[in-house]
């Protein structure tokens, strides 16, 4: 029996392990709802100069930067041409990895 359980424990990780392919990093379901208590409030509309989410024009010379690149801007909140990103779009208590979430769903509604 605790042999069955090993093997069995072992097959879900192995399992686990091999359809997580590098590609999928970030979570865009988990994405889409910090995108809509956080991003929203500017991207949904183009609030202060924001790219708006879906305004593929707005995002194709920004997407030439790559997902990297346009996490670690946001996170850090950077100064551009037409406006103010704040860092964590303003909520401190994000993580990287939250943040990281909702730009890959934002871009991926945007290309
Ligand atoms: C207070 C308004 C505001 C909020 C909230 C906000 N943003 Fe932004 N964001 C901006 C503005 C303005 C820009 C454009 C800055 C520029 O390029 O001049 C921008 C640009 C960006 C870009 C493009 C970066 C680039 O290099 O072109 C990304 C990605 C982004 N925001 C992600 C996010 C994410 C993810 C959130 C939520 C966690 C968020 N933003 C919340 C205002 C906001």
């Amino acid at each position: 029996m605790t042999r069955f359980f090993l093997v069995a424990c072992c097959a879900l990780f192995i399992t686990s392990m091999t359809s997580s392919d590098a590609k999928a990093a970030y979570d865009v379901v988990a994405g889409k709802k910090v995108y809509e208590t956080t991003c929203a409030a500017c991207h949904k509309g183009g609030l202060l100069g924001a790219p708006k989410l879906g305004d593929k024009a707005a995002w194709a010379p920004r997407l030439t930067q790559g997902l990297d690149v346009l996490v670690s801007k946001s996170i850090k909140g950077f100064q551009g041409k037409t406006g103010t990103m704040p860092a964590r779009g303003g909520d401190a208590k994000l993580t990287d990895a939250q943040v990281g979430n909702s730009v890959d769903y934002l871009i991926e509604q945007s290309k």
